[in-house]
């Protein structure tokens, strides 16, 4: 597809661009009260609005720095020109630029790329998910007590956010829930079998766009947090699994939801 393509050249030159900044450890500034953003994901945003609008005048862009338009057409790109900025700005090596396509709502194709390690995950509606060109599938773990998890901490809110409960609660009932700091490569890796699920609270339509294309692609399942239909424009919150624990992981979330707490925090030390 025309689309894929592009988006997988436009992808390569500002994941290029990405990792050209955090050799030369770029400065951060403060956007709002915790957010952070560098000079990286202001020229890559600029990088990729200029190409997706070069090549696709009628299209709609929905890009995080604001530097998006309407579009004319059925078509609308949400793109995250860095994904993983707090670990970016840190020097920590786990960041990506990530573009996501829909037409009339539907995810119709996604690009993650990694500079860092050279990964260029893509999927396409009803042609599968790749990682640099490899055919990518979901792992086939069953049970929730054999799996590897992931999720996020939005920096925006912070305060309101409650997903420490079910940290917690998934971290005791897995192998562990590792907190990457980077959504997009969570749900690629949920599509390529390293993770067996994902999820987060208060995520933006361009963190999840080309991810939930992947796993669902790759042979997994998306859903909110309730198990209704994932919106990536007005979901809440999200779940990305296999496919085989999506039952089991939204009867804990009810568990933690209604408050019941399988597993109580333990006490501090000294009390
Ligand atoms: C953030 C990362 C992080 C997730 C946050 C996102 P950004 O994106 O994906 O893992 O926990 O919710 O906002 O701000 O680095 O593009
Ligand atoms: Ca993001
Ligand atoms: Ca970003």
């Amino acid at each position: 597809m025309q689309y894929l393509e592009t988006a997988v050249e436009i992808a390569r030159e500002a994941g290029a661009l990405l990792a050209n900044y955090f050799e030369r450890h770029v400065g951060f500034e403060l956007k709002g009260e915790f957010d952070l953003i560098t000079e990286a994901d202001r020229r890559s945003e600029k990088l990729v609005v200029d190409k997706l609008r070069l090549y696709f005048p009628t299209h709609g862009i929905v890009a995080e720095e604001g530097s998006g338009c309407e579009g004319t057409s059925e078509y609308r790109w949400y793109v995250d020109p860095l994904d993983g900025t707090t670990n970016f700005a840190h020097g920590f090596p786990a960041f990506n630029v990530t573009l996501g396509l829909a037409r009339s709502g539907e995810m119709i194709a996604g690009v993650i790329y990694d500079p860092v390690r050279q990964e260029m995950f893509t999927a396409e509606r009803g042609a599968g998910a790749y990682l640099n060109h490899r055919p990518i599938r979901v792992s086939p773990t069953q049970r929730l007590s054999d799996s590897l998890a992931s999720t996020g901490f939005p920096s925006r809110k912070r305060h309101h956010n409650v997903n420490i409960h079910f940290y917690y609660q998934l971290a005791m009932a897995s192998h562990g829930v590792r907190r990457t700091g980077s959504a997009a490569l969570d749900l690629a890796y949920v599509a390529c079998g390293r993770l067996d699920f994902f999820w987060e609270f208060g995520l933006k339509p361009w963190d999840q766009a080309a991810g939930t294309l992947l796993v669902t692609e790759a042979g997994g399942k998306t859903s909110d947090m309730n198990g209704g239909p994932l919106s990536i424009t007005e979901s809440d919150h999200m779940l990305a699994d296999n496919g085989q624990l999506h039952d089991e992981v939204l009867r804990m979330f009810q568990q933690i939801f209604s408050g019941h707490v399988p597993v109580p925090l333990p006490e501090l030390p000294g009390r």
